[in-house]
């Protein structure tokens, strides 16, 4: 388990303070996939870099499985950062060492035996699927392959923490599926925790268990992903949300003049019922769709929907109550400023 404990950082820069982190505390559980998604400038990759601590915490504590390693000496922190893999945006491959170097290299500097390299390098190559390109080198390789090198290279000395910044921001959508595809098996065949920073709303769609969304330095929000799809409480949360409900600014505007605009989600057998059709049957309303969509999440569905309804208010307002009592959550849309602003 790893314990971020009202971390402060801040930077000084020509006596000039910028603060970086806020007062963040994190708790991320074993083996799980946790990810903390933000602007740029956010603080993401100073959060991240403070679990290895290529960044010391201004103040606040950082625990590993309840060691506060902002004390650990300069042997044991050497120790723990083998305990602990990395990979970035831009992979930082040696380019004049082969693929199988690059993975052997790290762990003769730790130490290892020949017999212990040889059987890792094999071993980790194989599970990214690069055993037939060992002998390239870096510019040989497509960017998705360079990223499986650096996740062969992290998981060759076989950590228990996997830390990712950014590690698909510069991949195609395809390459981005195959690495998340990639980070989920080893998460589930070798049980390693992973802890990633993005600001792509898909990944944390696709792998992750729990999300915090970080803003200016604060975390404003933190849950399970399936949670957070279906209720996003924060303004920075529902903006990076909001593009999931693809509606015109002028539609909603437009809209929003007559009848009401309400947003619904659904989560999981709740995204197959006909609640629509009931509104029509129960109270005489005809829901006009105005877009919507079903997400596959790693722990199930969420299905958004918003709705123009037309009825007079009393009909809304039984509707909106029949919705609910489904299990439905509704939102009512005034204009597009606060499409997912909550109901008044
Ligand atoms: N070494 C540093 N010296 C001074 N300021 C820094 C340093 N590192 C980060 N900062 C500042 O801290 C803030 C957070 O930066 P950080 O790199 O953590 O953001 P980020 O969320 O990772 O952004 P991006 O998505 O662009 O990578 C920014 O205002 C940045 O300018
Ligand atoms: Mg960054």
């Amino acid at each position: 388990m790893i314990a971020l404990k009202h971390i402060k950082k801040t930077f000084t820069v020509n006596k000039h303070t910028v603060t970086a982190l806020d007062d963040v505390s994190l708790t991320i559980h074993k083996g799980e996939i946790f990810g903390i998604i933000g602007r740029s400038g956010a603080g993401k990759s100073t959060l991240i870099r403070m679990i290895n601590l290529l960044e010391r915490p201004t103040s606040g504590q950082v625990e590993i499985e309840g060691q506060d390693v902002t004390k650990l000496g300069k042997k044991e922190l050497s120790k723990l950062r083998h305990r602990i893999g990395m990979i970035f945006q831009h992979y930082n491959l040696l380019k004049t060492a082969t693929v199988e170097e690059n993975v052997a290299i790290p762990l003769r500097l730790e130490g290892l035996d020949k017999g212990t390299i040889q059987k890792r390098v094999d071993k980790y190559l194989e599970i990214v699927g690069l055993s037939e390109h060992r002998k390239h080198y870096p510019e040989q390789l497509s960017g998705g392959q360079k990223q499986r090198v650096a996740i062969a290279r992290a998981l060759a000395h076989e950590p228990d923490i996997l830390l990712s910044d950014e590690a698909t921001s510069a991949l195609d959508p395809e390459t981005t599926e195959s690495i998340l595809d990639l980070l989920l098996e080893i998460n589930r065949e070798l049980g390693l925790t992973i802890f990633l920073i993005t600001h792509e709303m898909e990944v944390i769609e696709r792998i992750c268990d729990r999300v915090a969304v970080i803003d200016g330095g604060k975390i404003v929000e933190e849950g399970d992903v399936l949670d957070v799809f279906a209720d996003p409480l924060h303004a920075t949360t529902q903006k990076f949300l909001k593009t999931n409900l693809d509606v015109p600014d002028e539609v909603v505007k437009e809209l929003s003049t007559h009848g009401t605009l309400v947003h619904l989600s659904f989560i999981g057998s709740q995204t197959e019922q006909a609640v629509l059709a009931q509104l029509t049957k129960k109270f005489g309303l005809l829901p006009n769709i105005i877009g919507g969509g079903i997400k596959k999440l790693k722990r199930g569905l969420v299905g958004n929907l918003l709705i123009h309804l037309d009825g007079d208010v009393d009909q809304t307002d039984q509707a909106v109550r029949y919705l609910e009592a489904s299990g439905v959550k509704v939102k009512e849309v005034t204009n597009h400023a606060t499409v997912l602003g909550r109901l008044g």
